[in-house]
């Protein structure tokens, strides 16, 4: 079944199981390795995306559901890892292993689309994906970083 949707910008057009999950689409289909495999029930937050700009575990959305809509992935904040999330990022050198990080950088900046000033409860609550490296401190630290919090 020939879909259709935004990513990143961009009109792509695949030719797949409409219950194939989105992150197999992105990974495997397109090519976009950047969003990780975890769990895949939706548990850890490994695969996350924006779907019309809200965060999205993407292995547990089949991709009939994205038919239509623009999907964001870590690849399309920015080029040259510009993006505030990316550079406060960077600045507080929050990854460990890395692997869940482009999952918590994609919850962040929903985050902070939606609240651009989050308190630590803002943060306790929407930031739900897990790290098994437990590098929580700093992606807290470069959320405020991001938001301009000075702590
Ligand atoms: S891989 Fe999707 S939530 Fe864990
Ligand atoms: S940095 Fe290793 S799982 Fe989060």
């Amino acid at each position: 079944m020939a879909i259709t949707m935004k990513v990143n910008g961009a009109d792509k057009t695949v030719d797949v199981d409409p219950e194939t999950p989105l992150l197999w689409v992105l990974r495997d289909t397109l090519g976009m390795t950047g969003t990780k495999f975890g769990c895949g029930i939706a548990a850890c937050g490994a695969c996350t995306v924006h779907i019309n700009g809200v965060a999205e575990r993407s292995c547990s959305i089949p991709i009939q559901y994205a038919a239509g809509k623009a999907i964001t992935t870590i690849e399309g904040l920015s080029t040259d890892r510009s993006h505030p999330v990316q550079a406060a990022w960077i600045a507080e050198d929050v990854p460990q292993c890395g692997y869940c990080q482009s999952g918590m950088i994609m919850a962040a900046t929903a985050l902070l689309k939606e609240i651009p000033k989050p308190t630590d409860d803002d943060i306790n609550t929407h930031m739900t994906n897990i790290c098994r490296c437990g590098t929580y401190n700093r992606i807290r630290k470069a959320i405020k970083r991001a938001a301009g919090i000075t702590t």
